[in-house]
């Protein structure tokens, strides 16, 4: 029996969740900062969701969507992206009435049937901002000002947003045919897959990841050279905010996002690093899809972020995140304290300390092997001594000296070294040992 996790997933452990956590919070302490709520919505929704929001033509719906019917009989699908299913809720819970602009982010695992390779899997996650409710071109400089303020948050550099206008339905309609026009004499030596999108939408022909087919692409008309005048004004003051902000951007005409209901300004974060489709992050605005799903006419712009992606940047960049700190104090107890041990540990953790105590019956000298391997910063030995005198030794682990302390101060103590630690910004010697 093979159980392993399943091809293109993988196990998080404590070293690797603590460095996303990190990351997690910088995100969402700057969400909070520029006015975002967190939204959380279900990881599975009606497949009609995605075939009609992110489009019966594209590969994450045609190939790579993990479908099934429940016990009812009901065709459910995992999310493979977070944008319908955020714009469902925006519907459902009539967001529309709240004050636009509606600014929500989430932090999402995502499942895509891909074929795995670096910085691709079929399980990853993925750290999102949806904004609903705003045409405004600011709304999405905003936004790319938002990303660029994120990765400057971790100290990364080097990582320039590509942009692009890919127009709105009414500049689109007559680019299609000029697609079409282009690609009509090349279609006998195109895929298969180009021969059914030539007629259905050749815009994802753009898309499409055969060799010959890219090669064409690479040479086909631009959407940003056939846009109508309200979107180049548009686009125009995307990139005037941008300049504003200081922010170097790359227009790339060619580039075109997997998912159909973008509209207008789209944008991706690229590197080297990350794999062979390079992008960390991915966007743009979407003003078609809510009122595709059902809802009223409501214009929104998003991006998301891939978590791996960004967790390989950070190490190819060699940006080390800083590892949790040791316990504040490690009790060592023998077989008659234990419990008085595990009493203490929990009463000082109560006050907000980090602790640990022997809970593996281990002796005296392993526990102290223990304490040193945990990096505590403190270690307290609680003999029947120290329980009948009400006091014990502290012994800082660092350099071995000792302080007396009251069982009944130890917080106190602690909590004065924490302060002088963060008066000094490093941890601070003890005067008296
Ligand atoms: P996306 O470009 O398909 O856009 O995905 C966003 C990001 O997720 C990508 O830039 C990449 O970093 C990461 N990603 C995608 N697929 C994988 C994979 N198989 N393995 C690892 N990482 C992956 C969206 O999903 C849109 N919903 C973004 C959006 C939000 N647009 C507007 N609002």
């Amino acid at each position: 029996m093979d159980l392993k996790a399943p091809r293109g997933t993988r196990d998080i452990l404590p070293e690797e969740a603590a460095d996303r956590q990190y990351l997690e919070c910088v995100f969402a302490d700057l969400c909070s900062r520029y006015g975002y709520g967190e939204i959380r919505v279900p990881a599975f929704e009606h497949t009609e969701l995605f075939v009609r929001g992110v489009g019966d033509s594209t590969d994450v719906v045609r190939k790579e969507m993990y479908t099934f019917a429940d016990r009812s009989n009901r065709s459910l699908t995992l999310r493979p992206e977070g944008t319908a299913g955020v714009a469902r809720a925006y519907i459902e819970h009539g967001m529309s009435s709240w004050p636009a602009p509606v600014k929500l982010w989430y932090r999402m695992n995502m499942f895509r049937y891909e074929k795995m390779q670096k910085g691709r899997y079929r399980e990853h996650w993925q750290l999102g901002c949806e904004v609903f409710g705003s045409e405004a071109p600011q709304a999405d400089a905003e936004l790319i000002g938002f990303l660029d303020s994120f990765f400057q948050a971790l100290g990364l550099v080097g990582i320039q947003p590509e942009i692009n206008s890919i127009g709105c339905p009414a500049c689109r309609e007559a680019y299609r045919e000029i697609l079409r026009d282009y690609y009509r004499p090349h279609l006998p030596s195109m895929c298969d897959d180009c021969q059914v999108r030539f007629e259905r939408n050749p815009l994802r022909m753009l898309d499409c990841k055969e060799a010959s087919c890219q090669a064409l692409a690479g040479q086909a008309p631009a959407q940003l050279d056939h846009l109508c005048q309200a979107c180049r004004d548009h686009f125009d003051q995307v990139k005037r905010a941008l300049d504003r902000m200081g922010i170097s951007y790359l227009v790339n005409p060619h580039m075109v996002r997997g998912l159909d209901y973008y509209t207008r300004t789209v944008f991706e974060f690229m590197s080297d690093n990350v794999g062979t489709q390079g992008s960390i992050c991915g966007g743009g605005r979407y003003d078609g899809l809510v009122s595709q799903i059902g809802g009223l006419d409501t214009p929104a712009v998003g991006f998301a972020m891939g978590l791996e992606r960004l967790m390989l940047e950070m190490e190819a960049q060699a940006i080390q995140i800083q590892k949790p700190d040791g316990p504040d104090l490690y009790i060592a107890s023998f077989p008659e304290t234990a419990a008085d041990a595990l009493l203490l540990t929990r009463d000082l953790i109560r006050q907000g300390f980090s602790l640990q105590t022997d809970i593996m019956g281990r002796s005296l000298k392993a526990q102290m092997k223990a304490a040193d391997r945990l990096e505590a910063r403190y270690i307290l030995v609680l003999g029947d001594e120290e329980l009948a005198g009400g006091q014990g030794s502290i012994r800082k682990m660092s350099d071995g000296s000792e302080t007396r302390v009251s069982l009944s101060e130890i917080g106190t103590f602690l909590k004065g070294r924490k302060q002088a630690d963060s008066q000094s910004g490093k941890p601070q010697e003890e005067k008296n040992g």
